[in-house]
């Protein structure tokens, strides 16, 4: 029966006792568990603690800007910037299986992450010291679907459980691995975090990547962050973030429909929009929007964003559909 302030103080205490005075190395993703995670790491051992982000180029629209500069602010976190855009989308090129995308990124994450690792190894190294220890954001429900709980399949390959080397000279720090989402949350803006960064929606490590039904590219990123800013903007100013546990938006590259737009016929992609509500993202339920905003994020993105002609509902509770397409 914990409270938030009391999960808070111990998971402080237990990263000093653990940590002592090492170095400590902490990826973040964009998402809320690396934050908080980092963030809690930060609160213990201050400047112990260097944070790297690799970005991917398969975030979405604003996320990037919000680790480097607003998660920086609130926390006055060492930072080390990876600029990979060029790599990942190279390293995509031609594939569109989705597991073999996950595996790409996953491989190509662990690679990019270690050349920065390097750098901030020498970096110590020229102060005389050493980075001892990995901190990673896992919590409960992604240890359970990953295999390592009870009796657990594995179904997808979670790239932040599943993907570390093997040759790991880290000893691991996971302060979150005992909780669920809303506690993370919780932790995260006692923390002072900023609510762009807590009331974040979860955001799978392969990002966009996964949230493409065909190849990736530059150009159908760059899309899919147009459509995925609108819905996420619509939601917000209905005032419905609360109600949502997520909301994909997924671009089905590899489909096209007819429509017309003026006197025109168009021969374009369809946008679905996913939105689920949930406790912990094992099973999910989607959710009952209101038509009103379905139409208004329909009207907005077959308007606004080229190339894409028709917005799709997906209404599959999960399971039987898992809440990413890929
Ligand atoms: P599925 O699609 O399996 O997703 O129903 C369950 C939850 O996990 C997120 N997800 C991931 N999170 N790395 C992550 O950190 C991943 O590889 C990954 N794949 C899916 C998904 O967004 C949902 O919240």
């Amino acid at each position: 029966n914990w409270t938030t302030g009391n999960i808070l103080e111990e998971q402080v205490e237990r990263i000093r006792k653990q940590v002592g005075d090492a170095r400590v190395i902490c990826g973040l993703s964009g998402g809320v568990d690396s934050a908080v995670a980092a963030a809690l790491v930060q609160r213990a051992v201050g400047d112990q603690l260097t944070c790297v982000f690799v970005d991917h180029g398969l975030l979405r629209e604003g996320e990037a800007e919000q680790v480097e500069r607003d998660f920086v602010a609130a926390t006055g976190v060492k930072l080390y910037v990876a600029n990979e855009q060029e790599r990942f989308l190279s390293a995509l090129a031609g594939v569109s299986d989705p597991e073999t995308k996950r595996k790409i990124i996953g491989r190509e994450f662990i690679r990019a992450f270690e050349e920065a690792e390097l750098a901030i190894i020498a970096e110590a190294a020229a102060h005389g010291e050493k980075i001892k220890f990995l901190v990673q954001g896992t919590l409960y429900p992604d240890v359970v679907e990953s295999g390592g709980g009870e009796g657990a399949a594995n179904i997808k390959s979670h790239h932040n459980v599943g993907g570390l080397p093997e040759d790991l000279q880290f000893e691991l720090v996971e302060p979150l691995r005992a909780l669920f989402k809303d506690e993370v949350r919780a932790v995260g803006a006692q923390l002072g975090l900023p609510q762009e960064i807590v009331g974040r929606q979860p955001f799978p490590g392969p990002g966009l990547g996964i949230r493409i039904v065909g190849e990736v590219t530059k150009e159908r990123l760059d899309l899919l962050r147009k459509a995925d800013a609108i819905a996420r903007a619509e939601l917000t100013a209905a005032g419905l973030d609360n109600e949502v546990w997520q909301m994909p938006v997924v671009l089905l590259a590899d489909v096209r429909s007819v429509g017309v737009m003026g006197d025109g016929r168009t021969y374009g992609h369809p946008i679905v929009l996913r939105p689920v509500s949930s406790e912990d993202a094992m099973t999910a339920d989607w959710s009952r929007l209101p038509y009103e905003l379905l139409a208004r994020i329909s009207n907005r993105i077959t308007n606004e964003v080229e190339g894409v002609n028709r917005v799709v509902l997906d209404v599959t509770s999960k399971p039987p559909g898992t809440i990413e397409w890929e």
